[in-house]
């Protein structure tokens, strides 16, 4: 009898994770997430691993988690993304929700300000299904500046509760020393009651919240160059 009932604990407690777990980022690697080809936890930090990684950040009722879900990442490797070139992201898909609305955003000065690089609005990760890894082409936009800079993919589910969904990695763009990204802010919805309602999608008859997409602000930030090395560490004695 013990043992049915552990059983069926296990069962109960995975079948909940699964109903809990949507989607992440698991290239480039997600902050904290649990992914054994991602950096890793340093002495005294495995309780900071995330293994919840695939979870939104909220609801349009309730804000669950800061955008990006966790401050920052464990020490490791960035990759380096040069601008104009396209990579294919990998996500790891636990509910895909009917896909969704997708706005991968970059941040130059640790996520205060946020720029659109790509939209992939109503279908991003439609042909999907549930529990599979999904590849994802991403653009960085030729002339983006160079400089440590956050990947941040904001998703708006099509189907289920009104969720948004925010998967960060800690990237390198490699482009001109110093200049701007000009884009829209992203659209920061179904995030707390104060934030626009994207309804379901089929609910609202094919609408998926194309007006407050439409109504996005311009922004432009701009990213200081990076001094030669010698004004850095000054004159050499050689
Ligand atoms: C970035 O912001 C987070 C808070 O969101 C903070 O904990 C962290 O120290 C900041 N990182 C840097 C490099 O400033």
């Amino acid at each position: 009898m013990k043992s049915f009932l552990a059983t069926a604990f296990v069962l109960l407690s995975g079948f909940t994770l699964l109903a809990d777990a949507h989607i992440s980022f698991r290239y480039p690697c997600p902050r904290r997430g649990a992914y054994s080809e991602c950096p890793q936890p340093g002495p005294g930090q495995w309780e900071m691993i995330d293994y919840d990684i695939r979870s939104p950040i909220g609801t349009h009722g309730n804000i669950v988690s800061p955008m990006c879900k966790h401050p920052s990442s464990f020490d490791g490797t960035r990759p380096v993304f040069a601008a104009g070139q396209t990579y294919q992201a990998n996500m790891d898909i636990g509910a895909y929700h009917k896909g969704g609305s997708c706005q991968w955003t970059l941040s130059y000065d640790n996520g205060t300000t946020w720029v659109v690089i790509q939209d992939n609005l109503l279908t991003c990760m439609a042909d999907a299904s549930n529990g599979v890894q999904y590849k994802m082409p991403f653009k960085i936009p030729a002339g983006a500046p160079s400089g440590k800079a956050i990947l941040n993919l904001m998703w708006n589910n099509n189907e289920g509760n009104r969720e948004l969904y925010s998967s960060c990695a800690d990237v390198v763009i490699s482009g001109t020393n110093g200049g701007s990204l000009s884009g829209v802010a992203p659209l920061i919805a179904n995030y707390g009651p104060n934030s626009p309602f994207i309804q379901e999608q089929a609910l609202a008859g094919g609408d998926y919240g194309q007006a407050y997409f439409a109504a996005r602000k311009p922004i432009t930030v701009t990213v200081p160059a990076t001094p030669a090395k010698r004004s850095l560490f000054g004159r050499r004695h050689n």
